[in-house]
């Protein structure tokens, strides 16, 4: 099994970023502990800040990889062309995030992703990323 995570815009900034919201755990180090609990399953890791990039990489994994897991970052409440990107490909594609975004700002209710995904998890932390392994795992 393959799955892709892909991090979107600030992500890069886990463990520094607001540690009260997001934690004191850089992503990278999570993502040793993550892959050492799944040694069966490949784990691919991706970051970036750009919009685009992250498009791109949807696509490019998108009818290859059996899961992508994606936390899109402040793009999850403004970006139509990410959900589209997430309609246009074949891996089913679950939506992170690491706080519970309906119990913060009212501008983070909305998400213009989570239609297009197959499933969400939020509110655990970096736990949310190993959840969303899980799901695809048993899906
Ligand atoms: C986030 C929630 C978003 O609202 C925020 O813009 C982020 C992180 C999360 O993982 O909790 O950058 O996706």
């Amino acid at each position: 099994m393959k799955i892709q995570i892909i991090n979107g815009p600030n992500l890069n900034l886990l463990g520094v970023r607001e540690p009260d919201i997001y934690g004191s755990i850089s992503f990278e180090d999570y993502f040793q502990r993550l892959i050492s609990l799944y040694p069966a399953v490949e784990i691919d890791y991706f970051q970036s800040n750009a919009e685009g990039e992250i498009i791109d990489k949807l696509h490019e994994t998108g009818f290859s990889c059996d899961g992508i897991i994606l936390n899109a970052g402040a793009y999850t409440h403004t970006s139509l062309a990410i959900h589209d990107a997430i309609k246009s490909i074949a891996t089913p594609v679950i939506e992170v995030h690491l706080s519970n975004i309906h119990s913060r700002e009212s501008f983070r209710h909305q998400s213009m992703i989570a239609a297009a995904c197959k499933g969400v998890v939020a509110g655990f932390g970096m736990d949310s990323y190993r959840l969303a392994v899980e799901a695809l795992k048993s899906a």
